[in-house]
């Protein structure tokens, strides 16, 4: 079993060993391994569960890193990364050979990132290489946001978990990159859009799903609980789900039901600030999933700020596979 402990030095060891550990991140957290090395790569893979044809994001330590993999950096790319770095900002650039073809899944661009948490920036400052690192949930479940969710799920599987508390943003990185020009972003995230418009102008967002995106975390089911996931109204939601005699759980953003089991219902935040439920959401949905209900039913959430990227997350939620 997984050894849970903030110990950044023995984190180092195991990494540099080749062995994989579960790394906080201030977006989820991340399963990692050293990315220049083929096999430990090939481990997360393994571990995760992960097709290979879903590429990983590298993990370095400061924008300066970004010459070493990448042949070429836009300007507007390197604006944003100027500007969100350390931060939940991923860019796409075109990758240099030093990149393993395993990391990218054969694609010609890599996707880099300098993450905010300070256990892993420091770690980062430990080793000689950059991390390679998925979230740390298997393929196409809920991404972890404390050290608890990776070792319930993954922690037979690996020697070390780091535990940096609960993520601060609590949704996966946005990932941007440039076509014809012009920057695109390929998956909402835990930084908003608007964000994003502020420092280069008019984006164009292409988060449309294929079955086989150019990006899996694009693909229709993802990010979901086991158990059946609906999002709409949900006083019609729950009527029916009632009318049927179905046990089932509430995400709310901030409504109680006096009629309502505590443990069947969650508030993401009282007051509706969009970074605090953003903060709970996947905590929120792993809980709800495994309260014992047949069904979780939920809503949406404003589409401003980070409550955009939670939509898409709650949509592909509730896909059907
Ligand atoms: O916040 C995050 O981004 C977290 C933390 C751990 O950094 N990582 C994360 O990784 O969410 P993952 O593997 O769960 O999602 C990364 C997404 C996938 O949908 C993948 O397809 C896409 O990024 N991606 C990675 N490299 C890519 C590439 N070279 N081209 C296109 N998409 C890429
Ligand atoms: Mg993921």
């Amino acid at each position: 079993m997984a050894g849970i402990s903030p110990d950044i030095f023995s984190a180092a060891e195991f990494l540099t060993k080749g062995d994989l550990v579960g790394i906080p991140t201030e977006t989820v957290y991340g399963l990692a391994g050293n990315a220049l090395d083929g096999s430990a790569v090939a481990k997360i893979f393994e571990v995760k569960n992960r097709p290979s044809f879903d590429p990983l994001i590298m993990h370095i330590s400061g924008i300066d890193q970004v010459g070493k993999y990448a042949s070429d950096f836009p300007e507007k790319l390197e604006k944003l990364a100027q500007e969100f770095w350390p931060g939940p900002l991923t860019v796409l650039l075109p990758k240099k050979d030093i990149v393993p073809d395993i990391v990218t899944s054969g694609l010609s661009r890599v996707a880099l990132r300098v993450p905010a948490h300070p256990l892993t920036r420091s770690l980062l400052g430990l080793l000689d290489f950059p991390l390679a690192a998925p979230s740390a949930n298997p393929f196409g479940y809920i991404s972890p946001t404390q050290a608890s969710h990776v070792s319930e799920q993954l922690g037979d599987k690996i020697p070390l978990i780091l535990d940096g508390g609960s993520c601060s943003v609590g949704l996966e990185s946005t990932i941007v990159g440039m076509e014809d020009g012009e920057v695109v972003i390929y998956r909402m995230g835990g930084l908003s859009i608007d964000a994003i418009q502020e420092v280069v102008g008019k984006v164009t967002v292409r988060t449309q799903s294929s079955s086989r995106p150019d990006a899996p975390g694009l693909l229709i089911s993802h990010y979901a609980p086991r158990v059946p996931f609906l999002v709409g109204n949900l006083d019609e939601l729950i009527a029916e789900a009632s009318k049927a005699k179905k046990d089932f759980a509430v995400l709310s953003l901030s409504r109680q039901f006096e009629e309502i089991e505590a443990s069947r219902q969650y508030s993401l935040s009282n007051d509706e600030n969009l970074n605090e439920a953003a903060q709970n959401l996947f905590a929120a949905m792993r809980q709800l999933d495994s309260s014992g209900a047949e069904v979780i039913l939920a809503e949406y959430m404003p589409e401003v700020g980070l409550g955009r990227a939670m939509n898409d997350r709650l949509r592909r939620a509730a896909a059907k596979g």
